[in-house]
């Protein structure tokens, strides 16, 4: 058990909300990046949004990215789209049919990824698929709502396949970047987390909270998430200089709106920004030299800056509760081993 979750003011949720709707300029541009030859990094939800631009980028830096997305004629097509744009020394492999929504497709997902992988050394995951649902009702095919499927749970099941492969003494670049959202102020109570039942599992679906809490919990499990892998894994990360943190990449114009009502597009496209300046907070957190060993967990917040995330999942990365939820998570994925 870890202690209740400390308080909190709806002052910092605002304030929260505020860091996205009035960010900084962006920190870390493609001019500052490293020159990514020889290193491979893996992208989710790389046909679109935000994963499209992440992908760009980093291939126009000569990376070799392997681009994993559930329909595989998508990737292709955003491939072709970068391929068309960006002279580049790098590669883009497209893995397709990892489908957070079932979480049968992912080892068979991740074999692929391991075999496109081959001898090369894996530098960078970025977790960056996600689903911001119009409503409570989705449901994944193994009965969990549909969020906590797509952004914990999914996710988590992908990292296990990849550790392996990752966590190798190989590269002096080593990141995991677990992407959240500054919606996780408004998730549940006690550290983001409805602790009882997260997947709301046989909740008939007149009777879950609404899709503003199930999404903010989703993206409160990630934050705790980056944390948990690097105290997991915490004989090796140091040695390997892995660093694993979580990232709020700003409020961007994608398809993550897709589904929602004519006023919430207005709203996003009012308020929103171009979608590569979600990539260039991604890439902060993939990238930047600024990071080190001693940022496991570390928020970070557009356009590419450490942040702080809720009073009480801030509390939850140093007293054992991002451990609990990854514990969790892994009772619940162990079937899908
Ligand atoms: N846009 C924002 O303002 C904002 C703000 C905060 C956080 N974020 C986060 O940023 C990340 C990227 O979002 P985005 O804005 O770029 O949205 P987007 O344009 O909708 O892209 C989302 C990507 O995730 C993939 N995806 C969704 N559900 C999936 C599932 N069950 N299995 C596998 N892939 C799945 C989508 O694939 P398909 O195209 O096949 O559906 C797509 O490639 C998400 O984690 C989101 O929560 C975005």
């Amino acid at each position: 058990m870890t202690e209740p979750a400390p308080s909190f003011s709806r002052l910092s949720t605002y304030s929260g909300i505020w860091q996205g709707i009035y960010p900084g300029k962006p920190a870390y541009l493609p001019q500052q990046y490293p020159d990514l030859t020889g290193k491979t990094a893996i992208v989710t939800g790389a046909n679109t949004g935000i994963g499209f631009e992440v992908v760009k980028l980093l291939y126009e830096k000569n990376c070799n990215v392997i681009a994993v997305v559930r329909t595989e004629s998508k990737g292709l097509e955003a491939r072709e789209k970068i391929l068309a744009d960006v002279k580049s020394k790098g590669t883009i492999g497209v893995i397709g049919g990892c489908d957070f929504m079932d979480l049968n497709t992912i080892k068979s997902a991740a074999t692929k990824i391991i075999n496109v992988l081959g001898d090369n050394s894996l530098n960078i995951i970025i977790h960056n698929a996600g689903l911001m649902a119009p409503n409570s009702d989705g449901t994944s095919e193994q009965g969990y709502e549909a969020m906590f499927s797509s952004n914990v749970l999914g996710p988590q099941l992908l990292q296990h396949f990849l550790d392996d492969a990752f966590l190798k003494k190989d590269g002096d670049l080593k990141r995991i970047v677990w992407v959240s959202s500054c919606t996780h102020l408004m998730a549940f109570r006690e550290y983001g987390i409805n602790w009882e039942n997260p997947t709301f599992k046989d909740v008939p679906i007149e009777k879950r909270p609404d899709h503003q809490t199930l999404y903010g919990q989703s993206k409160a499990a990630n934050i705790l998430q980056a944390k948990a892998w690097a105290t997991k894994k915490a004989d090796m990360v140091t040695d390997i200089g892995c660093v694993s943190v979580s990232c709020f990449p700003g409020i961007l114009r994608t398809q993550l709106t897709r589904g929602w009502g004519s006023l919430t597009k207005r709203m996003i496209s009012w308020m929103g920004y171009d979608s590569v300046y979600g990539a260039y907070s991604e890439l902060f957190a993939a990238l930047s030299p600024k990071l080190t060993t001693n940022d496991q967990g570390a928020y970070i917040i557009p356009f590419g800056q450490v942040g702080e995330p809720r009073t009480d999942v801030k509390a939850g990365l140093t007293n054992g509760t991002d451990l609990k939820m990854w514990d969790m998570v892994e009772d619940m994925i162990k079937p899908f081993f």
